[in-house]
């Protein structure tokens, strides 16, 4: 087991190598800034056409459910607001990572999405405010995974085999080995990114939901997506098991089972139109 300190300190550590320095880094500062416009904001992605490319890729990744491509900065800003596109510039260069990595990454890649997916519907079932930040709570809610792949291979190793030798949940095996879990790794991350809560919060605690937390009703959200979506098997989240659903979580969405049953067939429908494509 590691000292959490120093695994923290890699964690936020790992930011340098994954923003591509200077563009993203103004970006985050005048999205943040509030005064900026997004025309303005829209004009400086837009001169670092790779980056452009990118955070397009990822809005037309199909989580948002877009019936019509994107296919300008200026129009993806109009539709997803301000801190959404800020995030989808940040993790934009996690997807160079996904990209290069394995099989047991890009299920994960799929189980991002397909929870970023089914979030999206039901924050708007349960019409919850800004349901498009609660998808990209989705997308983002396991990236603590893809930092600890990237970050502690060995560990990361060690932890796939204690899954396999134990049966047990990805996320028990990270604590055994590494003493820190991916939702952990996952807010130190995007707290680094200086994120809000109301994104960092349902990352941080979608594995431990408490009704009393703030951004509880999104937290509860992605709980519920991600568990339907692992009890479904769209993609894999690194292990065979399904963590228990939440009761307090499920409460807060009052949903009924049709709601559910419905939401499933729609991201269904979804992958066999091409969703993971
Ligand atoms: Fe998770």
């Amino acid at each position: 087991m590691r000292d959490r300190a120093v695994v923290r300190a890699r964690v936020e550590g790992i930011t340098k190598i994954l923003t591509i320095p200077t563009i993203v880094g103004r970006i985050t500062t005048m999205v943040s800034s509030g005064t900026v416009s997004a025309g303005e904001i829209a004009d400086e992605i837009g001169k670092d056409q790779i980056l452009a490319a990118k955070v397009l890729k990822l809005v037309n990744s199909g989580f948002y459910g877009f019936r019509q491509p994107i296919s300008t900065i200026t129009h993806a800003m109009v539709l997803l607001g301000n801190d959404v596109v800020k995030t989808l510039v940040l993790t934009s260069s996690v997807l160079d990572i996904v990209s290069a990595m394995n099989e047991h990454i890009k299920g994960l890649w799929e189980h991002s999405i397909g929870t970023a997916r089914l979030a999206g519907t039901l924050a708007q079932k349960t019409e919850a405010k800004n349901p498009e930040e609660i998808a990209l709570c989705g997308l983002l809610h396991d990236i603590g995974k893809v930092i600890i792949a990237q970050t502690f291979p060995e560990e990361h190793a060690e932890i796939r085999r204690t899954v396999s030798a134990r049966n047990c949940l990805q996320i028990e095996a990270e604590q055994a080995v590494l003493g820190v879990t991916h939702p952990e790794v996952g807010m130190w991350l995007l707290k680094k990114w200086s994120l809000p809560a109301s994104l960092v919060n349902p990352v941080a605690y979608h594995s431990n939901f408490h009704p009393r937390r703030d951004f509880a009703d999104r937290t509860a959200i992605v709980h519920v997506a991600d568990i339907l979506c692992r009890a479904k098997g769209v993609g894999y989240a690194g292990d065979h098991r399904i963590p228990a659903l939440n009761r307090d979580a499920w409460a807060m969405l009052r949903l009924d089972m049709d709601d559910i049953a419905e939401a499933m067939a729609n991201l269904e429908d979804e992958i066999r139109s091409g969703l993971f494509a």
